[in-house]
């Protein structure tokens, strides 16, 4: 496994749209590699292929807390089927670096993608998972969150120093993921 350099805000590569992976090759098994390891190192806890240069429609997720076993998730050509509520919380990107905002998203999704034995499964998540899978989503169609911000964004060091920084930080596990 190898670091893939992460691309930041303002590369063109970040406001294109990817497309579908059509089967599982061994360069494509390599790259989520890759992804993983770079999530891990960035302290991310999602990433897309465009964020490291490959624009293709898949990304990976893992919200475990520190301290806790590592849970990648693998989402490749997701589809959106539906999405509920609305949730509001503090957004940050790996590329871009050091800022955070407050975005509003549904705190409910349904969706369709394929894992990487390119099984496809059927996913409901809600409130942090739902939040970094739509996250994740809008990269594939070259949408970066700054785009959907509700108020400035802000700088991580000012908003560590501040009481209510703690991000909430439930519902990490999905709902329920049936295979189709
Ligand atoms: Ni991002």
């Amino acid at each position: 496994m190898a670091l893939r350099e992460i691309r930041l805000q303002g590369d063109p590569i970040l406001y294109k749209e990817s497309r579908p992976v059509e089967k599982m090759t061994q360069r494509t098994s390599i790259l989520i590699d890759d992804m993983i390891e770079t999530m891990y190192d960035g302290e991310g806890i999602g990433l897309a292929a465009p964020q490291v240069g490959i624009l293709r429609r898949l990304f990976v997720i893992d919200t475990a807390e520190e301290g806790e076993e590592n849970h990648p998730l693998v989402f490749i050509n997701p589809e959106i089927l539906e999405t509920k509520g609305e949730q509001s919380g503090t957004e940050g990107c790996l590329s871009v670096p050091g800022k955070v905002a407050s975005v509003i998203r549904p705190s409910y999704v349904k969706l369709k993608a394929f894992d990487r034995d390119m099984r496809e499964f059927i996913m409901e998540a809600e409130n942090v998972l739902a939040r970094v899978i739509l996250h994740e989503y809008d990269h594939l169609n070259g949408h970066l969150y700054p785009e959907k911000a509700d108020g400035p964004l802000l700088d991580v060091e000012d908003i560590e120093e501040s009481d209510d920084s703690d991000a909430v930080i439930e519902g990490k596990e999905p709902i329920s993921v049936t295979y189709i």
